[in-house]
């Protein structure tokens, strides 16, 4: 009798302890709140964030090129510690995010041409920051030249007014 009711008694236990971890994976399956466009502040408009982050980041990596010439011939200016290196990679990946932050919903202007040219944007961005890690004068100044047509290019299209962006 009493070993009966001992069985009985683990058998209870068990399954218990297997109902507990059924809850427990239960849970643990469950995915996390889908994040949904509304969560997103785009309350910076587009106008701010060329002004704030892509402009001055832009700036940066076509000041960073320049060629001066003199009765020896032509030399670059351009980038020398591997500090003037980091520097720089930073200006060309807040660049490269901010392709993404102008397709976002309630900055996107449209899912056609805008997303293009945004594409095209966040392309030349990731090409130049390409050329900051091979430490690359030559196609790196190559390249600025590329992401300029970048915006210009999207500008004539969505901002007609804008005279000259830089
Ligand atoms: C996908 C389109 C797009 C790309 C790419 C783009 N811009 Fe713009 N930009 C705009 C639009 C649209 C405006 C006008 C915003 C407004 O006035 O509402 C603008 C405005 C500007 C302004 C004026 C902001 C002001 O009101 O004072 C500057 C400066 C600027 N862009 C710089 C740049 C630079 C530099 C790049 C490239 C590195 C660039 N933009 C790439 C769409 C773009």
């Amino acid at each position: 009798m009493t070993t009966r009711r001992h069985w009985k008694t683990l058998f209870l236990g068990l399954v218990l302890v297997l109902s507990l971890l059924a809850c427990t994976s239960k849970e643990q399956s469950t995915p996390a709140p889908v994040q949904t466009s509304a969560s997103f502040d785009t309350q910076q408009s587009i106008a701010e964030l060329m002004k704030w982050v892509i402009d001055p980041a832009a700036d940066a990596i076509w000041d960073s090129v320049s060629w001066v010439s003199n009765e020896k011939g032509t030399k670059a200016n351009a980038p020398k510690t591997q500090e003037d290196w980091n520097a720089l990679r930073i200006q060309a990946g807040i660049l490269v995010e901010s392709a993404n932050l102008l397709m976002l919903e309630g900055r996107a202007k449209d899912q056609g041409v805008w997303m293009q040219q945004t594409r095209n944007f966040g392309l030349q961005a990731r090409k130049n920051l390409k050329a900051i890690e091979e430490k690359n004068v030559d196609k790196l100044f190559e390249i600025g030249g590329d992401l300029d047509h970048a915006c210009e290019s999207c500008h004539l299209k969505y901002a007609k007014d804008l005279a000259a962006p830089r």
